[in-house]
Formats: structure tokens, sequence, C-alpha cells
């Protein structure tokens, strides 16, 4: 009897918190660790239900808003993610509400967008963005950009590209950090830190998306989404190290590329996306496949249909298919097929709820509606773009002294097709920017200038074609003008996906006004806004000053304008190299050194480009001291710390990024002439001195893998390089 009554008491129990668990399972319970829910909720799970988790769809294309209702109705309840098009939070949270309120378990839908240079704020392109050598700056701008997005309704960004891009012909330059491993590797980690806060929890944090995994820059000719024949040397040295620093940065996600590496396409790669990403280096989030990534694979040759691409890229690591719906077509099958094993689906679904649990979404899944005038082009917000256009923009040349702009200059000849142009300093990817809100050179030199000269505007011609018909009034504009002010480049849609060029050079009728209006015998101002390094060879001999403000976004105008006036002493340089023309593409700084380094030469051009990485003037004048070593030996496990001490010789202040290279003279497999391992900006008041300082981890910075991606550090001498000087020390066991 007493042990019957046992067995009932515990029945009730187990009844009761059965019961209990129905009502608030632990996947609900916002105390419970994530990986418990996680555990719970795909217990729950039915196989349908899982697969809709593996999509991604889009959302708010038609921005009526009648039409929500409409919109919502078309979605599936459980679907994983949308591509979230519209500015507002509206449509989202009546999706949203669906998603928590009809599907069976109340799964909240990730919202994603490209979020690449600002949402609404825009700041200058990304390659522009690494010419400030200002991490923290960009880390400001990636928080705004993730603020504004997270209060229009959005989770996630597909951002940053941390594609380390050589081919300037290659329209994505423009969308990455230049040519440099490293230097994509920290403006990468600064922007993810930027969009996903101290912790993804966070109010306003969103997820970063590490793209395009891997290699999609090496694309032969720099013809988009072309074949890419990459080495495994080079993959290890030069593509993923960006996204290996990134993933330990804590990216919540990454998506997979359209290129085809050596044979095995980017999102249908079991080696990138598996036995790197998850097995080395134990990325625990999500791998969303690019825009029809996953049907491509049948063009690219390695899939018959869309069940075997589905197959193949599922198989390799690829959890989401953005778009083209063969997951949701396929998988089911797949599964009964006994060919996709249940336990990869859920380890996929495991891994797309990991990064919705750690958004916080399951416990707020709804965006707070404030009105567009708080969300948006917040004065601080335009503060930081602003400062970033400032600090991106390079001198390329100042012969001399024309600029800065003297009082001495009592009418400014303003010309050019970008000088009145808006929307083409936004640049590629400018998610929700508009150009009503950009301050276009015009703005911004009448702003700066209007009080103290007068400004005389033509536009002489277009950005392309054969009409010279405003040839003549350019020039007598510029004739009465004291300094000429020619403001040239590139439209928006020539550079950014799908834009690549056979050529870097401006189309000729640009040069040709240039040519033109020499005819005027004044000083002459090339002002450069464009997306991808340029063909300066014809140019910049005939220009006094060149300054290169690349896409500055919404507030170039006013940045240039102070850099005009030297109200703002420039500090950019360059993040990529200016091949002198295309012939010589590809040029980068960290090239292998050749086995005859005086010869092989073009017989018709020089050898050395226009302008290499890191090159960038001042209004001041910077000295370098010699290169002071803490010792001239280490040990493999020592530290060692360079110093050099840098004084502003001018009369202005100015900020100075030192640049420190490694190069390994000889060791078993050859390095580059020299490697970028640290970078520091400060600013100096003239006449100032400061020592910058490098501090060597030999395993951190003089190691490197071979083609299997292991990491080995060799004993033996090396270099430490800073501008042109260069020291010796030693490496012992
Ligand atoms: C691009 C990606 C982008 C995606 C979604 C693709 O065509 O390659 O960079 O994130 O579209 O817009």
């Amino acid at each position: 009897m007493k042990r019957i009554s046992v067995i009932l008491a515990l029945l009730v129990f187990v009844q009761i918190s059965s019961s209990a668990q129905a009502k608030n399972p632990v996947y609900k319970d916002k105390n419970a660790p994530i990986e418990s829910r996680i555990k719970d909720l795909v217990s729950k799970m039915n196989l349908e239900e899982k697969i809709l988790q593996l999509n991604q769809y889009t959302a708010g294309m038609n921005t009526n808003v009648n039409n929500i209702g409409e919109q919502t109705k078309s979605i599936p309840a459980g679907i994983g993610s949308l591509i979230y098009f519209s500015t507002g939070p509206e449509l989202r949270n009546a999706i949203q509400k669906k998603a928590m309120e009809e599907s069976r378990l109340g799964i909240p839908i990730l919202f994603g967008y490209d979020v690449i240079h600002g949402f609404r704020t825009i700041y200058p392109i990304s390659l522009a963005q690494a010419c400030s050598w200002n991490p923290a700056l960009v880390t400001e701008a990636a928080a705004v950009a993730g603020k504004e997005a997270n209060l229009a309704g959005l989770d996630w960004t597909f951002s940053p590209m941390i594609d380390v891009a050589r081919d300037p012909r290659w329209g994505r330059v423009a969308e990455g950090y230049g040519e440099d491993p490293y230097t994509n590797a920290v403006f990468g980690v600064a922007t993810v830190k930027g969009y996903q806060g101290k912790n993804l929890s966070d109010p306003f944090s969103i997820a970063a998306c590490l793209k395009h995994f891997v290699g999609y820059s090496e694309s032969e000719g720099g013809r988009d989404y072309h074949y890419s024949d990459i080495s495994m040397q080079s993959l290890w040295e030069t593509y993923l190290p960006p996204f290996e620093a990134c993933v330990k940065a804590g990216a919540a996600t990454l998506m997979s590329s359209f290129n085809d590496i050596s044979g095995i396409p980017g999102s249908a790669n079991p080696y990138t996306l598996t036995e790197v990403l998850k097995k080395r280096w134990k990325h625990d989030g999500f791998v969303l496949s690019d825009w029809d990534a996953i049907d491509q694979l049948m063009d690219q040759g390695v899939a018959s249909d869309r069940k075997e691409a589905g197959y193949k890229a599922f198989m390799a690591g690829v959890e989401m298919d953005m778009t083209d719906n063969i997951y949701f077509q396929n998988l089911k099958e797949l599964v009964a097929e006994k060919k996709i094993p249940m336990a990869k689906i859920d380890d996929a679904v495991s891994r797309i709820l990991r990064v919705k649990f750690r958004l916080g979404l399951f416990d707020e899944p709804y965006t707070t509606v404030v009105g567009e005038s708080s969300r948006f082009l917040q004065p601080e917000s335009k503060a930081v773009a602003q400062k970033l256009a400032a600090e991106s923009m390079v001198l390329l040349k100042n012969n001399e002294k024309t600029l800065p702009l003297t009082s001495s200059v009592q009418q400014i000849a303003l010309i050019g097709p970008m000088a009145a142009d808006k929307q083409d300093l936004l640049g590629a990817w400018s998610a929700h920017g508009n150009e009503n809100d950009v301050e276009s050179i015009s703005e911004g030199i009448t702003k700066e200038f209007g009080n103290v000269a007068r400004i005389n505007s033509a536009k002489g011609c277009d950005f392309d074609g054969y009409d010279e018909s405003g040839f003549a009034e350019a020039l007598s504009v510029a004739r009465k003008s004291d300094v000429v002010l020619i403001c040239l480049g590139e439209k928006r849609g020539w550079s950014g996906e799908n834009a690549s060029r056979s050529t870097i050079a401006l189309p000729a009728i640009q040069e040709k006004l240039v040519v033109e209006l020499l005819k005027a015998k004044k000083p002459i101002v090339l002002i450069l806004s464009n997306g991808r390094p340029l063909e300066l060879v014809r140019l910049e001999p005939l220009a006094d000053a060149i300054v290169e403000m690349w896409q500055p976004g919404l507030c170039g105008g006013s940045a240039l304008a102070g850099i005009l006036s030297g109200r703002i002493n420039p500090s950019g340089k360059l993040a990529i190299t200016f091949p002198l023309t295309s012939g010589q593409i590809p040029i980068y700084y960290n090239m292998r050194q050749s086995a005859r380094p005086t010869s092989g030469k073009y017989q018709d051009i020089p050898t050395l480009p226009m302008y290499w990485l890191g090159h960038g003037l001042s209004y001041t004048t910077f000295d370098f001291g010699d290169l002071k070593l803490s010792a001239s030996k280490i040990k493999k496990t020592g530290k060692l710390t360079v110093e050099v001490e840098v004084s502003n010789t001018g009369t202005v202040a100015g900020s100075e990024t030192v640049l420190w290279y490694i190069n390994d003279p000889a060791c078993s497999i050859s390095r580059p002439m020299k490697e970028l391992k640290y970078f520091e900006k400060k600013e100096l008041a003239a006449g100032a001195k400061t020592t910058y300082k490098f501090e060597i981890d030999p395993n951190r910075d003089l190691s490197y893998t071979d083609a299997t991606g292991k990491r080995f550090l060799e004993a033996g001498e090396f270099d430490v390089i800073v501008n042109n000087k260069k020291v010796k020390f030693e490496v012992t066991e």
C-alpha cells in the first residue's frame, strides 16, 4: 500500500512537472543556459520545422505600408530568416508576431540586410575606411550603423566584407579593406565589434556576417563571379587570416562565397566550411549561402540538379540557404533517402538557433518603434561620418604647397562632373542612404570658402561619353580663377558587385577635360571620388595637387573642403596600391621577391606602381629617428620591442600613422618582401615628438603557416621595417 502511494505520488509529480514544462518549456526560460534551451527546442521540433529554419526568404521589397498584411500572409510563420528591405520596424513586428504566435513553437525570425557602410547615415566605403588607419573610429561607425539598422527592425547585417583584394578591376574592391591580410583582419574585427557590441543581446547590437568565405576577390582577371585559382599556401596566408581573426573576435555568422576555389566552389567546400571553420576554428554560429550560390553550383559544374546542389552545399557546411529555396524543396527527401543524417540537420538548426538565442530574440522578439527622426541621422552619428570621411581622404600629391589654399586665392574654379553630384558620393551598397542627405563637394566648398572667395562653377563634361561642348565654359571659368579644382571620378555603379572594369583609368573625356584646363595656366587640384584605385599615369603629371576623397558618404563635401582650406590636416594613407597602369595588375606591396630583382621589368612602362599602400601626405612634415631594438637577439619564446621616435617638424598639428613591417629574408617557405604586422596612428602638435612602439611577439608576428595551415616559427634573421628604415634582429631556439 505504502509502495503504491509512493508510485502514485511520483506519477503525479512527473505529470505536474511535465505539464509545467509544457507550459514553460526550458527553451522559453530566459534564465536557462543557451545550450540547454537549444537542446530542448530541437528535441521538440519536427523535420519540417527544422528545415524551415534553414531557409532565408525576402520581405519588405514592397514598401507600401498598406501591404503589410499581404506580405505577412505570404511568409511562412516558421521561416528561419528574412532579408528585410524595409526601413521601419512595423512590418518586421507584424511578421514576427506571426512567427511567435502562429508557428507551433514560437521561434523568432532573424531579420538581416546588407548594411555595408552605414544604414541611413552613410559612411565612406570600407576601402576608404581602411585608409583612415583608425580602427577605433571604424568601430564607432559600425556601432552607429548597427543601431540605425536595429531600430529599423534588423538583427543581422551581411558585413564586414574581408576579402583581401589585389585586383582593382574587380568592382567589389570597394567593399573590403584593401590588399593586405592584416589590415582586413584589423578593420574586420573593428567592424564586428561595432556591430556586435560587448554582447549580442545588448540593446542595438546586431550580428555580423563575415563574407565572402573565401577567396572571392581572387576571381580571374577581376571578372566578378569567376573562377579563382588559389594555392593552399595563399589560401592560408592571404585569404583565411582575416576570417580567422574575426571568428576569434566572436563574429556570429559567415557567408559562403560564389567563387570556385581551385575546383571546389566556396559554397560546397567541405574543407573551408567544415574542416577549417567548424573543426579547427570551432566556430559555433552558422554559415549562410550567398544569394543563389547553391543554385549556381549547377552553373559551376559541380551539381547536375537543384537537389544535388542542396546536398553538396548542406553537407559541406552551409547551414542556411539564401533565397534559392533549395533546402526547403529538397532536404526532406534527402533525409528520407538517408543521404543527409538527422544529426547533421540538428547541428545546422542548433547553430541558427544559437545565434537567435544569443541575440536575445526569444526573449525580446520585437523592435521598439521610435519615430524616424530619432531613428536615423542623429547629430552624433553624422559627426562620426564627418570624422571618418576626413580621416579616410588621402592627399596623394601636393607640389609647392598648392594645398591648403591660402588667402591669396580669391576666386576658385570648381569644375567637373563630380562637383555638384550627390548620388555618386554615396558609393555602392549604400543601404537606405538618400542622396538628399548628402553634402556635395560644391556645397561643402561654398560653406567653407563662400565668405572669403568667389566660387566659379562649370561642369565641363559628364562622367563618360564624348560630349566636349562644356569645355569652353569650363576653360573660361578656370581662366578667371586663381586655382582650378577639378572633381572627377567614378559613378557609384562603376564599383561594387557585378561592376568589373577592364581598365581602371577614368574615361577619356575626363582626362581630356584636364588637358583642356591646363590652357588656363592655373594651379590644378584634382579631386577624385572613386570606389577603386585609378590609373593616374596621364593625369598625375598634369596636377599640382591630388586629393583622393573616395566615396565618402554623407559628409564628404565638408570634410574635403576642410582639407582644402587647411582646417583639417589630411592623415589618410592608402590601404591599397595604385598601379601605374592597368597592365601592371596584379601589383601589391607584399609581393614575393623576384628571382632576378633587377631584371624582369616591363619594356614599355616602369615596373613600380604610381603609389604603394601606405602612401599619403600631410600639411606638416614628420621626421623619423632610427629604429631602436630592445635586444638584437631573442628566443622564440621571448619578446622584443622596437621603437621609433617621430617628430612633427612642421608648423601645424598632424596625425601620423606608423606602419610596422616584417621581412624574413631566408626561410623554408619564401615570404613576401615585407608584411604589415602592426600600425598605430597618433596626433602630434607642431614641434612635438613621440615614440611609437611595436612589441614583437615571435609566435604571433614572425611565424607563418604552411600549405596545410600549420603555423610554425623558424629561428634566423628578420628585418623590421618602417618607411625606408630597416633594422635586423635574430630569433634563436
Ligand atoms: C552579394 C552579397 C550580399 C547578398 C545579399 C549577393 O549578391 O554577393 O554580398 O550580401 O547578395 O544582398
